[in-house]
């Protein structure tokens, strides 16, 4: 047993206009009224931000941006900062998804310079990592990883990162239906997590909370959070729908 408390977060990506984000909340907000023990996030789109926060103000949900940029404010287009997150009522912002390496040119270090931000600005940072179907197959899963947590985390005290996340999301896993087996799942989030030992030490990687990412649905995440190093889960698609996700929530209770 360990006193880590677990996360359950939905990351909506680019899905729901801001009355059916705001919609989707209102209802999640009412299913996991009676929640214990488990802390809750949604990831909306920008737009969607300030008025599910209006929604969820109050209640066990909390938001969480997508992605951000490092500096406070500027001339850079198209972008949004760690403040004007916070001010559109996150609390929490998911850095390093795969999907914005693979599309959007993010690299180990422009998601250490976005952790950095988050920090400074009081966000927490969900940061992810993950393997290609391709390393998995030859066998690079852990040389990928290792690259991933030491250049995302580098430079960075233990106390800085405090309140940090980790999600592992085998990027095969995503959105496919493959879910990683809870073996599979566990033997890297142990692989995660005595790196973080080695690198911030011993009771660092105690409280750290390792997320697992990747078609977590109400049929799997009981078998995934009964993994002794499985802190909660990422959750895209069945995020979408209150109801499916509320069931994840509340695994416990079912
Ligand atoms: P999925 O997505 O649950 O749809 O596989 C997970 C994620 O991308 O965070």
């Amino acid at each position: 047993m360990n006193n880590r408390r677990p996360l359950i977060a939905g990351n909506w990506k680019m899905y729901k206009t801001c009355s059916e984000a705001s919609e989707t909340a209102r209802h999640l907000v009412k299913l996991v009224a009676d929640a214990k023990d488990v802390d809750i996030m949604i990831a909306p789109q920008f737009t969607a931000l300030a008025p599910v926060s209006e929604v969820v103000k109050g209640s066990l949900v909390s938001l969480g941006g997508q992605n951000l940029f490092w500096e406070k404010e500027g001339a850079y287009t198209g972008e949004i900062s760690a403040e004007m997150l916070i001010d559109a009522g996150c609390s929490h912002v998911i850095i390093g998804h795969s999907e914005r390496r693979q599309y959007f040119g993010e690299t180990d270090n422009t998601v250490n310079k976005k952790i950095n931000s988050a920090i400074k600005g009081q966000l927490i940072p969900v940061f992810c990592v993950g393997e290609t179907e391709k390393e998995r197959e030859s066998k690079d899963t852990f040389s990928v990883l290792d690259k991933q947590i030491t250049k995302g985390l580098e430079s960075f005290s233990s106390d800085q990162l405090e309140k940090l996340v980790v999600a592992y999301e085998p990027v095969w896993a995503i959105g496919t239906g493959k879910t990683a087996t809870s073996d599979q799942a566990q033997e890297v989030h142990q692989f995660l997590r005595s790196m973080l030992e080695k690198i911030f030490g011993d009771s660092f990687s105690k409280t750290i909370r390792i997320l697992y990412g990747g078609s977590v649905k109400p049929e799997n995440i009981a078998e995934l959070m009964a993994m002794p190093d499985i802190d909660g889960a990422l959750v895209g698609g069945a995020s979408l729908d209150a109801e499916t996700f509320s069931k994840i929530v509340l695994f416990k209770t079912k």
